[in-house]
């Protein structure tokens, strides 16, 4: 029999986080979004009003539709919060042991049977599992920028999740209206590990001063038909996390020097150049 999930938790309210929980409520389903304190939850709260009134506004969700999602919405500081959801997927930042611990205190709340499930780009599950007494319950759940919009979920299973619980992920990624690929435990999964090596080279071919960002991005959007360009990913994606993303595969990967991080981008995170969600990037943001 298909598990049922009335009631799933988030935890991180960051771009991904945020957008997560309204996959979920948008398909019915009660969400506890969690943040580690006020001003974070603040954080996520308005991510999450801006995303709908913008999708309100391009007619894409009624303002009724909008109330009912927003309705299904509690917001909480700190994991226990948690401990009567069926399901918690967790959004935080892509350092390992920040997720090792938190799952380690999920382990401790959620009831026996809840899923605890990871947003994670490129660090393994497998090892965010073993900090839990429950590895064979956790799985990766991994969601694409913007999540409302994307249609792509990649379920991430490793050598210890149960079939069961595999199957019924892909029954509740059909349910959010997602298209899943299951797939094994590699560092960067399937679209990841065949983006960015794409993404890297176009920051090295902009830090050389071989061609403008527009130019990059135009050749890439126009020439190539893709929704935009590589440099404005990057933003959209947020220089943070995908330099944690690159410096992850780089590691985990074999050392392929695609994927080492080109030093401009770690420059720019060091200076608060995050891309959108700080206002300046590789282009600047109202
Ligand atoms: N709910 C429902 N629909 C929404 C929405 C929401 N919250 N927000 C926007 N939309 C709709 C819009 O109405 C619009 O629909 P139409 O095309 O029918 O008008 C569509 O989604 C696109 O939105 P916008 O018009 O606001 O923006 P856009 O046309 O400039 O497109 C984009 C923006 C969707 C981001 C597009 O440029 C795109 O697909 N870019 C590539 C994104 C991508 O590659 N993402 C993957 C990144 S890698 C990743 O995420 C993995 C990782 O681990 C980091």
């Amino acid at each position: 029999m298909t598990r049922e999930f009335n009631t799933v938790g988030v935890v991180g309210l960051g771009t991904m986080g945020a957008g997560i929980v309204e996959v979920f409520a948008r398909n019915g389903i009660d969400v506890v979004a969690v943040e580690i304190s006020d001003a974070a939850l603040e954080r996520g709260r308005a991510n999450l009003t801006g995303s709908t009134g913008r999708a309100v506004a391009k007619g894409k969700l009624s303002a009724e539709d909008r109330d009912a999602l927003l309705g299904r919405v509690s917001f909480a500081v700190g994991l226990p919060a948690l401990r009567d959801v069926d399901l918690v997927i967790e959004a935080v930042p892509e350092h390992l042991d920040l997720k090792q611990r938190i799952f380690a205190e999920l382990d401790g709340i959620c009831k026996p049977e809840t899923i605890l499930a990871t947003n994670t780009s490129s660090l393994s599950v497998t090892e965010i599992s073993v900090a839990t007494h429950r590895p064979n319950q956790v799985i990766g759940i991994h969601f694409f920028n913007p999540a409302p919009v994307m249609k792509l979920v990649e379920v991430v299973r490793t050598v210890v999740t149960a079939p069961e619980v595999v199957a019924d992920v892909e029954a509740l990624c059909a349910r959010l209206g997602k298209v899943d690929v299951t797939i094994n435990d590699r560092a960067g999964f399937i679209a990841n590990a065949l983006l960015f090596g794409y993404l890297n080279h176009a920051v090295a071919m902009y830090e050389s001063h071989y061609a403008t960002r527009e130019d990059i991005d135009a050749a890439m959007k126009l020439g190539c038909g893709l929704p935009m360009g590589p440099l404005a990913l990057m933003d959209l994606i947020g220089l943070d996390t995908a330099y944690e993303i690159l410096d992850t595969m780089y590691r985990r990967g074999g050392r392929d020097r695609r994927h080492a991080p080109v030093p401009l981008l770690k420059q720019m995170v060091t200076a608060g150049l995050l891309g959108r969600k700080s206002g300046r990037g590789f282009y600047t943001y109202e």
